[in-house]
């Protein structure tokens, strides 16, 4: 069975039972700079798993792009994956267990055919903060699985959150039997030899864990996860992810430019490159912090292991388009984005082989240094230079360390790349501040046309835009929203038009404190949610405009003069950014 048809029947089979489809959430998290990316479906919902009325309703489901990170260096393997697709339905105090658990079953045997004799499942054994799921128990019992088949697992296995704070619960997990012989006679499914593939997780989320311990949730929520990837290869009788039709092709492409047969960097290549184009393709761009940093581990990775398998390089704009055609059935809007992602792509290969051409020499003296000395282990100093003058992602000095028979002093390394991030990280707060905290009159006015433009762009180019980024001078106004295409003249114009007209027209700008969930509610706009206080200050335009924001504005838009747009041009993939005058 086909991917698309696995998620098809997955959103149609819950829609049936009463659950509205949500859309996926861009890979990078709208609304919560904590985060690097979304690494579950439960991620977008969490404010209505705490008990916030969520528009949809009490049942919903959809697919969630995912990019867990912590394990980059395990993909290569057979079955590691640093994207994939999460399925996932929820109830917000609707459904618990005894509903769950049947229409998990049902899905499984009946949609997806899958006999009953391959499914195991595993539950939570108790301990002092919640006890024993007798109640999942009963309830795998009754739709038919075995006792033999029903195991019991303490918080190592059998108990699901995101991190170290936040909502969570004792779950309930299926496996695939593949048939394999057990490895041992206790071999069960927390086994990892292979034998037992987990193919689902119900989470039956009660609980709020934070620092003191844990509390009761307002409400009893189901979060369920299926991994896309990992199901397609079932289901197709494939091995591994990179069998199926989502990476065949581009392993296929690389068999046929390769010079050297290494299957694990053909896996990396494939693996990094897939992932590397759903995050550009979410307006990911490569750079030293943050999520920049992980696009750019990736793709120099990739890089990496490309050379490594004897790949000419000018021939992977070729490799990007085999790898968006296995997954566009999914997900169409790549081939919207196909230009810019070889352009991200191949221009930061570009940049990635100046930097070992520059850094190579550096690296050998470095080398020669620690052998002049005696020493087997690389000065951690050398290595952080390397990584900040060269680009020499850290990962790869100590592959070639190794290569030259020499270590890496981790911990050393990690300190100073700590202090390093910490220091980006303090940057770019002050970047985010020095957007808003400047207070002079021509600051202020330029404030309240960055309300009404964001106001008009909405109207004119539709509901879709949202703010990405703001920076006020005293001499301009640069505003960053996400929209997936150039603006026509003829929509500048109509959004000038509008602002200016809200100006001439003379709108009071009021001013509310309130609490942030309240503001919310009253869909006041905002572009970080997690950056604001729980009380909020809310700026108002007549009826143009609600936004979260700390001010300051003028009392009346016609104290703003004439508004005009300067330029339009992109800002990153789906982003774009105006920047604009007041005359
Ligand atoms: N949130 C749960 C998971 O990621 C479903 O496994």
């Amino acid at each position: 069975m086909k991917a698309i048809e696995i998620r098809n029947k997955y959103l149609n089979f819950f829609e049936k039972h009463g659950h509205k489809i949500i859309p996926s959430s861009p890979l990078i998290p709208e609304n919560d700079p904590s985060v690097l990316f979304n690494t579950a479906g439960m991620q977008p919902l969490v404010p209505y798993l705490l008990g916030q009325k969520h528009p949809s309703g009490t049942r919903l489901v959809d697919y969630q792009k995912c990019v867990r990170t912590n394990d980059i260096e395990d993909v290569g393997d057979n079955r590691h994956l640093t994207y994939f697709e999460m399925l996932g339905n929820w109830s917000l105090g609707d459904y618990f267990k005894d509903e769950a658990i049947k229409m998990s079953y049902e899905f499984l045997t009946k949609e997806l055919e899958i006999p009953n004799e391959k499914i195991s499942v595993t539950c939570f054994a108790g301990d002092e903060d919640c006890e024993r799921d007798m109640v999942s128990y009963e309830a795998w019992k009754k739709v038919g699985i075995p006792d033999d088949r029903i195991y019991f697992f303490g918080k190592e296995d059998n108990w699901w959150i995101a991190g170290e704070e936040g909502p969570c619960g004792p779950d309930t997990e299926m496996f695939y039997d593949t048939g394999k012989e057990k490895c041992s006679p206790s071999c069960n499914p927390s086994c990892s030899c292979g034998k037992y593939v987990e193919i689902w997780n119900n989470v039956f989320m009660e609980f709020y864990k934070d620092k003191s311990g844990y509390s009761e949730l307002s409400q009893k929520n189901v979060d369920t996860g299926l991994g896309l990837e990992r199901m397609t290869m079932l289901l197709e009788g494939k091995e591994t992810p990179f069998d199926t039709e989502l990476f065949a092709p581009t392993m296929e492409k690389l068999v046929t430019l390769q010079k050297v047969d290494l299957i694990q960097s053909r896996r990396i290549v494939a693996e990094h490159l897939r992932s590397s184009i759903m995050i550009i393709n979410d307006g990911g761009v490569p750079s030293n912090v943050d999520r920049g940093y992980v696009l750019r581990r990736l793709l120099r990775r990739m890089t990496r292991h490309l050379k490594k398998l004897g790949i000419d390089l000018n021939v992977l704009p070729e490799i990007i388009e085999t790898s968006i055609e296995a997954i566009k059935e999914l997900y169409p809007e790549l081939e919207f984005n196909k230009k810019l992602i070889i352009k991200v792509i191949v221009d930061e290969k570009d940049k990635f082989m100046k930097t070992l051409q520059n850094g190579e020499k550096e690296f050998e003296k470095v080398v020669n240094r620690a052998k002049e000395l005696g020493k087997d282990t690389i000065d951690s100093e050398a290595v952080f230079n390397l990584y900040e003058t060269y680009g020499f992602p850290s990962e790869m000095t100590i592959e070639l360390a190794k290569e030259n028979g020499l270590k890496v002093n981790l911990e050393d390394f990690q300190k100073l790349f700590e202090e390093h991030q910490e220091k980006s990280r303090l940057g770019s707060n002050q970047k985010f501040k020095g957007g808003l905290a400047s207070t002079g009159e021509t600051e202020t006015k330029y404030h309240t046309a960055t309300h009404l433009l964001n106001a008009a762009l909405k109207i004119v180019l539709g509901n879709h835009v949202h703010q990405k980024g703001s920076n006020i001078t005293a001499e301009r106004m640069r505003f960053d929203f996400s929209h997936p295409s150039k603006m026509t003249d003829e929509e500048k114009q109509k959004t000038e038009d509008l602002v200016n007209s809200w100006i001439k027209d003379g709108y009071d700008v009021y001013i509310t404190e309130m609490t942030k969930e309240e503001a919310l509610k009253s869909g006041a706009e905002c572009m970080f949610v997690e950056k604001y206080p729980d009380i909020v200050t809310v700026y108002s335009i007549g009826d143009i405009s609600k936004e979260l924001c700390g001010g300051p504005h003028v009392k009346n838009t016609s104290e703003l003069g004439h508004f005009k747009i300067k330029k339009e041009e992109a800002s990153s993939s789906g982003v774009r950014r105006i920047k604009a005058i007041l005359e």
